[in-house]
């Protein structure tokens, strides 16, 4: 079978990362989670004391930024100039920040630039808001993955740990808020593409998605 690239977007917590990094697994494909690099220049910009709205600061300081991605045991890990961030990317500072860095011309175009590098060779599941719509529009297969807001919440608020330091309540908040912010920006919001095949994961288990798109996947190559 050829290769093909498969795109998956979606809102925060509708299990993008999993399903992707499982879809990944049963093809053997790469798995590319595209909002751990939006973290990871988010977590630099915050401990620079950049200002999350300075795009020329924070354009230079992203092109300084030497972003690796590494399959990992769980997560996907992420090397900066050499050093594993990854333990640091998923906090409730990186997650109220990230989506003012995600408006920022220069870094999307940084990063949208290194994401269509790692696909070129295709076998590759990339997970994010913008990829079928705009980084990869051309991937094989497109998905555009959802749950509730209640459901979303939920998973992210397992992510945290034992001290989530937040109620449930005020994050599903604070996920509105961050879609809200992605839905609305100028360039490459958070959209359903039109060839994106549609799937609410609201009360299905993880692996029975993956294997859906694993499914659609062997179809196509
Ligand atoms: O997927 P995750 O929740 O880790 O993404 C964090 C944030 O990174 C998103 O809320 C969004 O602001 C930004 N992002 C983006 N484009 C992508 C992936 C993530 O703008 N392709």
């Amino acid at each position: 079978a050829a290769r093909i690239n498969i795109a998956i977007d979606g809102p925060a917590g509708a299990g993008k990362s999993t399903v992707a990094r499982m879809v990944a697994r049963d093809l053997a494909y790469i798995y590319v989670d595209t909002g751990a690099m939006y973290r990871a220049v988010t977590l630099k910009a915050i401990e620079a004391g950049l200002s999350m709205d300075d795009d020329v600061s924070v354009g230079k300081l992203a092109r300084e930024l030497d972003i690796v991605l590494l399959p990992g045991k769980e997560a996907q890990l992420v090397l900066v100039n050499g050093q594993d961030v990854s333990p640091l990317l998923r906090t409730l500072d990186i997650n109220r920040n990230v989506s003012y860095i995600a408006r920022l011309v220069s870094v999307r175009k940084q990063m949208a630039d290194l994401q269509r590098r790692m696909a070129m060779a295709k076998g590759v599941v990339m997970d994010g808001r913008d990829i079928g719509t705009h980084v990869l529009p051309d991937a094989e297969l497109k998905v555009f993955l959802t749950a509730t807001p209640r459901e979303r919440a939920t998973r992210r608020y397992r992510e945290l740990g034992d001290n989530p330091g937040i109620t449930l309540d005020q994050l599903e908040r604070e996920i509105a808020e961050r879609d809200r912010l992605d839905q609305e920006r100028e360039i490459a919001p958070l959209l359903r593409a039109q060839d994106a095949r549609l799937i609410d994961s609201t009360g299905r288990s993880i692996d029975e998605v993956a294997e859906e798109i694993v499914q659609w996947g062997l179809a196509i190559a």
